[in-house]
């Protein structure tokens, strides 16, 4: 089976990749010539655990190209994994999808199955089966559409794919249905096969979710900070419950990647846009909004102004394990700390060259170490809970910053390693360790 992908960042790379490991040709496809140069070259653009090594060993079943028609020509899969990011009035920003149907359109040269992974608004497969066959080159052929979208999550993003939760495959005929049925026969998952319109809904309602359960948790953690209970010991007891279950309950500063924000985002608009109001999750994105700011009014308590600060930012990706920083935390902070006149010192495994690139290097200094971020420093502040921030000994803040005040926003440490230790250590929902009054 001949198979193409169209896009090649955190959904299109890891599905071709991971198609190819199952013995596929994959042809991935982008408009970017400076990524696919080094895709032909067996490297991978982006960072993700897992994906280089099976990149490696499945580079004779994978092609890297520009040339969508030469990609799409014969085909008889295609998969669509290209951005949906969101526009400014929150609604979905389909060019790039709609650009690839078109190219499908004008290349396809044989019946086919265009399947959408993108996350797009319910309809939209509709309105796309309606566009392909309006702008189709060759009318002798049928071009089929199905949703098939991906619930994969970065950082674990290839572990995600080859072990799906689910694979939900959203037709309105047979032959999609079968032919998504075959490629998938080699992964184990349950699979899940409804109307297009219902495919679409499940990446949304999932994703609104898990969206609301994090804001749910952030609001009863800066509760049990008023209250003087622990969010910690609490989402312990709450998570107990199967109904509830333990995971997606860590207080901390928000949500943040390319899905949650975006995606309650555009729920809420097709909602008002069909005179509705989805209520819970305006909600979620309220809080998720005040939330990212919770580190910086807590430093308020300990500094009225950060004028010439040392602070330290120990990780600035939106979470750990990618090298995204799509709605992080850090770059709503890291601009106020930098106007208010802190000296900042970031530290980050994966992701400080794209902070670089995004944030400029004025009153920064990227540093190799934790310790050389912590070096000297008035305050520091845990943005991403990477594991080398969790296996840190605790003992270094105090023998490395001038004034030990460490503000956790992922609650990476448990309260005990900081008693009679002399560092002010702050988290999320939780008392604060040596507070200073
Ligand atoms: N990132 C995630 O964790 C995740 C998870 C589930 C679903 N999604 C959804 O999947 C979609 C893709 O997300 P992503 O994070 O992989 O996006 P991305 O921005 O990382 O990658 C998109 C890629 O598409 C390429 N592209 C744009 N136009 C193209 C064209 N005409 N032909 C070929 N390539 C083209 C871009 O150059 C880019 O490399 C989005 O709708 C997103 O909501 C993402």
């Amino acid at each position: 089976m001949k198979i193409a992908v169209a896009g090649t960042g955190y959904v299109g790379l890891v599905t071709g990749v991971c198609l190819a490991s199952k013995g596929y040709r994959v042809t991935c496809v982008d408009v970017d010539e400076e990524k696919v140069k080094i895709m032909q070259e067996g490297v991978s653009p982006i960072y993700e655990p897992g994906l280089s090594e099976l990149m490696m060993e499945s580079m004779e079943n994978l092609t890297f190209t520009t040339d969508y028609a030469e990609a799409y020509k014969d085909a008889e899969v295609i998969f669509v994994g290209v951005g949906t990011p969101e526009k400014s009035d929150g609604s979905a920003n389909l060019t790039y999808v709609y650009q690839v149907a078109k190219q499908i359109a004008q290349s396809a040269d044989r019946d086919c199955v265009v399947v959408i992974k993108s996350t797009v608004p319910i309809g939209t497969n509709d309105k796309l089966e309606s566009y392909i066959h309006d702008k189709q080159k060759n009318k002798d052929i049928k071009i089929y559409i199905a949703s098939n979208p991906e619930f994969l999550a970065q950082g674990t993003a290839v572990r995600d794919t080859l072990h799906a939760s689910r694979i939900v495959i959203g037709t309105e005929e047979e032959y999609p249905k079968q032919v998504l049925l075959k490629v998938y026969e080699k992964f184990e998952a349950p699979k899940l096969t409804v109307g297009r319109r219902s495919a679409e809904m499940v990446k949304y309602a999932s994703n609104d979710f898990l969206a609301l359960k994090i804001s749910y948790v952030n609001e009863i953690a800066n509760l049990c900070e008023t209250v003087g209970a622990d969010v910690e010991e609490v989402t312990k007891g709450m998570g107990l419950d199967p109904r509830i279950g333990n995971r997606f309950l860590n207080a901390g500063i928000g949500y943040g990647g390319s899905c949650f924000p975006k995606d309650t985002k555009a729920l809420s608009w097709l909602a008002r846009f069909n005179d509705k109001e989805i209520r819970t999750v305006r909600a979620a994105i309220e809080v998720n909004e005040s939330q990212k700011f919770k580190l910086v009014k807590k430093a308020k308590k300990y500094y009225d102004d950060f004028l010439f600060l040392n602070i330290a930012i120990l990780g600035c990706t939106f979470k750990p394990g990618t090298d995204d920083l799509r709605e992080a935390p850090s770059l709503v902070n890291v601009p106020l700390l930098l106007e208010d006149g802190a000296h900042l010192r970031i530290w980050d495994p994966v992701g400080m060259e794209n902070f670089r690139k995004r944030i400029g290097e004025k009153n920064i200094c990227y540093c190799n170490t934790i310790e050389e971020a912590l070096e000297d420093a008035d305050l520091c502040l845990i943005f991403t809970e990477w594991d080398e921030v969790k296996k840190l000994d605790v003992r270094k803040y105090k023998e490395l910053m001038k004034r030990p005040i460490v503000l956790d926003g992922r609650n990476c440490y448990p309260l005990e390693r900081f008693e009679n230790t002399g560092i002010t250590y702050g988290s999320v929902g939780r008392r604060t360790v040596n507070d200073i009054n």
